[in-house]
């Protein structure tokens, strides 16, 4: 079990949010197969304040992902304290504030890992959103810029004195962007320093993994990125690890479920035109380290609608079978 502020989750699992992957259908993915908290993308507080429709659709969420926590990105605290408001209205229960998005056209802005550049803002952004955010707050960080300068402590201890409920590192530089190692000992001393829940970040990516971040560092919760991606059900593998029970990865038929479920709840989400074309990236990592995947994974590229999707994925997955048996 773990708590940040007032919010009770399930376990201490938490999907990352990822521009362009975390949206609705694929937050409901993750939910299902155990994630103990759910992120949208980080969502523009410029875009909200001036209620822009593209900033605006993020928001979209659904009972069952609950709870659900919204990440905001900005350099002004007013428009940041505005944005919360709205984020607020429509219904998340926790706000997350990006200080760590190493992409140039935001850090110019001063926003994401720009933050992280001037703390003396990010202070002030921090606490304007304090100030009007009466559900649980956090903030996700990185270790610092460069490795020169390995600040994460000192803006752990910042915004712990703004008043946020909890932290999340993803213990790698900006300017690692998400390459090179994360450096787990990072976590360990961020923990150290403050009281509030520290969450870690980088480089689980394979169910024992999050177990050892967890002991070897002591954080309170685990986040999990791009293992995720086309394979959901690493949050219940880990919790069956944690347990001691052995760890069962979906056989053929649960697996082409799995994918169509993923299909239709972006089909609802999206329309099943732009749905199929959206499947193309996420059914690669579905199959990856599959048989004789290279053959599927160039046809899927030709995907142009659900038909085709339909009968690729029949296609493959009878071949699959086949060849098991
Ligand atoms: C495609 C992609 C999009 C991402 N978008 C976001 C984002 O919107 N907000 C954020 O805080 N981090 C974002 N991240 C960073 C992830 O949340 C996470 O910190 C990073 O991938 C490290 O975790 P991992 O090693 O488990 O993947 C993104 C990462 C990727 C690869």
């Amino acid at each position: 079990m773990m708590k940040i502020g007032s919010l009770q989750l399930d376990n201490w699992l938490m999907m990352a949010p990822m521009a362009g992957i975390t949206n609705l259908p694929f937050r409901l993915m993750v939910k299902r197969m155990g994630a103990g908290l759910v992120c949208t993308e980080l969502i523009s507080a410029v875009g909200l304040s001036l209620n822009n429709k593209g900033s605006l659709i993020y928001l979209r969420s659904h009972p069952e992902e609950k709870p659900l926590a919204v990440q905001i990105f900005g350099a002004k605290p007013q428009t940041m304290a505005m944005a919360t408001r709205i984020v607020l209205e429509s219904g998340a229960d926790l706000v997350d504030i990006n200080a760590g998005c190493p992409v140039k056209k935001v850090t110019k802005t001063g926003a994401g890992a720009g933050l992280l550049r001037d703390l003396k803002n990010l202070e002030k952004v921090v606490s304007a959103v304090r100030r009007v955010c009466h559900v649980p707050l956090t903030v996700k960080i990185r270790t610092g810029w460069s490795p020169d300068d390995p600040i994460a402590c000192e803006v752990a201890r910042i915004v712990e004195d703004c008043g946020a409920d909890a932290i999340t590192l993803h213990a790698r530089f900006v300017s690692q962007k998400y390459s090179g190692h994360a450096d787990w000992d990072m976590i360990g001393r961020v923990k150290s320093q403050v009281r509030i829940p520290v969450i870690g970040n980088g480089d689980v990516r394979e169910p024992p993994h999050a177990i050892e971040m967890k002991a070897r560092t002591g954080c309170d919760g685990v986040m999990v990125g791009r293992a995720a991606v086309g394979n959901p059900w690493i949050f219940n593998q880990i919790l069956q690890l944690e347990k001691g029970l052995p760890v069962e990865t979906p056989d053929l038929t649960e697996r082409r479920m799995l994918i169509m479920d993923h299909f239709s709840l972006l089909s609802d989400f999206m329309g099943e035109h732009r749905a199929a074309l959206h499947m193309r990236g996420i059914l690669l990592r579905y199959t990856k380290g599959l048989s004789h995947s290279s053959r599927f994974r160039e046809k899927v590229t030709g995907i142009k609608d659900s038909e085709s999707l339909i009968s690729l994925l029949d296609e493959y997955f009878a071949f699959l079978r086949e060849f098991e048996s």
